[in-house]
């Protein structure tokens, strides 16, 4: 069975390393070049842990094949996984045109009957379109069966989640293909989750929406617990312990970000307003969010007044640690609006600089380590939680700062500690140390 996976990017790479690990013969198909030549010297373009070894390990038993060449990736293939981009439109819609241009290829060129799956996330409805625009192009002799398999895999875990998954969902109107499907992945040995086409489209959605409205919630009552007493960590701890609600996605913050959550809770309010349906907790989850990404700025200009002139530092770029995604991350926002301000930014991120400096270049500065970042730093706000930033010393702050005035919106330390070392300290859901 040769498999193709296209797009190489978190989903893509990831999957097609994994498989080629489990002994699938695979072929990771990528419109960039830049990419392909990278992957083919053994090098990840992307920060996860763990992929680079497992790329090298693969390529050199010959299971795991990059190509930018097009004939290349399809002539051969049995089953087809498209992983490519699915990025937000102005209007919040899902924008299709890579999947649109992935399946007119495939129709192009593939030589023989074939599966093809989608991995990207796509609105309900998108696979049946996406067999429509192959069988449409495709000679009449050949044919084509559609699944869906959306990807629930996390930026930064994202090998483990691979081969520790919770659950493969596998949708298909077609049994035969699917069955084909569950094979492939039958050596993870994971729970398989069979359903119809558009079930496992909705399964994406309402799976990232509902993780989203958790954490909206808790921010929620993070917020509200600032304003009447309470310290939300011990809320948290006390609502997480029920087995019904679960302690995951229950830690107050600035707001979520990256590729996903923001996007598909989008598209999902927009597939919901083309059927005529209001939506109205997603709509909140969305208002929310956007709040909670900008309180902390506020609550700067609250405490300082202006910010005008003022050495700013920002720890943390990167929408969560362990990746180099900064795709709707908080520090985005944060630096826009700091700019807006004529504060003078200087950021620090363990993995992220390189992808910001591409958006901000030199109107922004880039400490070389988090303590070069904090020198003579007069206000300093943590955006993500990485183990680098979470483990510095409150000392540092006093040491290297003009004046420690911290705004964590992580919850990184203890109020205690930061009492204790005299700093100014403000957190999410928590008494401000002033
Ligand atoms: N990133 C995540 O954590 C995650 C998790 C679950 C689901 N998803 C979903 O998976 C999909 C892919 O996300 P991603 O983050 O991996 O995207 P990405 O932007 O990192 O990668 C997409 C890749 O597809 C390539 N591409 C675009 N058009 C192509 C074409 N016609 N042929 C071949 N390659 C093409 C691009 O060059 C790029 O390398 C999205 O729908 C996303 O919502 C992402």
């Amino acid at each position: 069975m040769k498999i193709t996976i296209t797009g190489t990017g978190y989903v893509g790479l990831v999957t097609g390393v994994c498989l080629s690990d489990v002994g699938h013969q695979i072929t990771c198909y990528d419109i960039d070049q830049e990419k392909i030549d990278l992957l083919n010297s053994g090098k990840s373009p992307i920060y996860e842990p763990g992929l680079d070894e497992l790329i090298q390990k693969n390529i050199a038993i010959g299971r795991l094949l990059f190509t930018a060449d097009v004939k290349e990736a399809y002539s051969d293939a049995d089953s087809i996984f498209i992983a490519v981009g699915t990025p937000p439109n102005d209007d919040g819609s899902a924008n299709l045109s890579y999947i649109e241009s992935a399946a007119i290829d495939i129709a192009k060129y593939i030589t023989k009957d074939c599966i093809v799956v989608t991995k990207s996330t796509v609105p309900v409805g998108t696979n049946e379109h996406i067999g429509r625009i192959i069988q449409e192009q495709l000679p009449a002799d050949l044919k084509v069966k559609i699944v869906s398999n959306p990807e629930f895999l996390r930026e930064g875990s994202a090998i483990h989640d691979t081969f520790n998954g919770d659950r493969i969902v596998i949708g298909s109107d077609d049994q035969e293909a699917g069955k084909t499907i569950e094979e492939i992945y039958a050596p993870f040995k994971l729970p398989v989750v069979r359903t119809d086409l558009r079930s496992a489209e909705m399964i994406k959605y309402a799976s990232n929406s509902f993780l989203a409205l958790k954490i909206s919630f808790i921010n929620e009552i993070a917020n509200l617990c600032e304003k009447v007493g309470g310290n939300i960590e011990q809320v948290a701890t006390g609502v997480g312990l029920d087995k019904r609600i679960g302690n995951k996605f229950l830690q107050a913050g600035i707001g979520f970000g990256g590729s996903c959550f923001p996007k598909d809770i989008n598209a999902l309010n927009h597939l919901a307003n083309e059927y005529d349906y209001d939506f109205k907790i997603l709509k909140s989850v969305i208002d929310v969010n956007r709040l909670q990404k900008e309180r902390l700025f506020h609550k700067a200009k609250e405490t300082l007044g202006s910010l005008s002139g003022k050495k700013v530092t920002i720890l943390g770029l990167t929408f969560k640690p362990n990746t180099d995604d900064i795709r709707d991350a908080a520090s985005l926002k944060m630096i826009q609006d700091l700019l807006l301000e004529d504060a003078v930014v200087t950021v620090y991120d363990p993995v992220g600089m390189p992808k910001v400096e591409k958006l901000y270049g030199d109107k922004i500065q880039y400490g070389s380590s988090a303590e070069k970042a904090l020198e003579n730093s007069e206000v300093a706000f943590i955006l993500t939680e990485w183990d680098e930033i979470k483990n510095l010393s409150l000392e540092t702050f006093k040491n290297y700062m003009k004046k420690p005035i911290l705004f964590d919106g992580r919850n990184c330390f203890k109020l205690e500690d930061a009492e204790n070392h005299g700093l100014q300290y403000y957190s999410i859901g928590r008494r401000p140390i002033v």
